[in-house]
């Protein structure tokens, strides 16, 4: 009689414990609320109609790929995608270029398109295969017409400080 109340004695405790923890599991998950951001007033940003950062990096990637095994520009990325970190670092920076030029919320930290480019003398029918990359690339994910468009004319007024220098 003795051990089977000390038995319940133990199970009830356990039960006492199991329950206060799952209760203070569930309230910790109930405080973890998401914070929606509410949009910015009047019309969508291109980084909006891009979809955001996930179809932007998608179609980021693809660029690079596209760019690094194509037959006349390739050459000029193979010492950058045969180095993982350095292949990273310039990934992320055209992300945040790409986030940052279409209106979204990322700070590009790289070096201005003059500092990048100057020393390779890289010439306008690299420049014009290059954009011929990114159009590929936004085909790849169905971009509409319109944002592909758009992100060009962000990206093609720097062919001066890309090209002949
Ligand atoms: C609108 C056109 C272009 C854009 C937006 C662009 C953007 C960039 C950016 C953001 C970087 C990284 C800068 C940094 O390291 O801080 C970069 C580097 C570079 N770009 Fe461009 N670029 C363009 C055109 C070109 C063209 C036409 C070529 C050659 C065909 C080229 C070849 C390179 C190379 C080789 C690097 C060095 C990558 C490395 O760090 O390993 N770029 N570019």
């Amino acid at each position: 009689m003795k051990k089977t109340s000390l038995i319940l004695a133990v199970l009830a405790t356990g039960i006492i414990i199991t329950t206060f923890s799952c209760k203070k599991k569930t309230e910790t998950i109930v405080e973890e609320k998401i914070v929606y951001q509410t949009p910015p007033p009047g019309p969508p940003t291109l980084y909006t109609r891009l979809g955001g950062i996930n179809p932007i990096t998608l179609v980021v990637d693809k660029f690079i790929n596209n760019c690094a095994t194509n037959s006349f520009i390739g050459s000029r990325f193979s010492s950058t995608a045969a180095d993982p970190n350095r292949l990273q670092v310039f990934r992320y920076n055209l992300i945040d270029q790409v986030c940052e030029g279409s209106g979204g919320p990322c700070k590009y930290k790289g070096k201005t398109m003059l500092q990048a480019h100057t020393g390779m003398n890289i010439t306008g029918a690299e420049f014009d295969t290059l954009v011929v990359q990114l159009v590929k690339a936004m085909n790849t994910y169905s971009v509409p017409t319109q944002e592909q468009n758009d992100l060009a004319a962000i990206l093609l007024p720097m062919k001066t400080d890309i090209v002949g220098h």
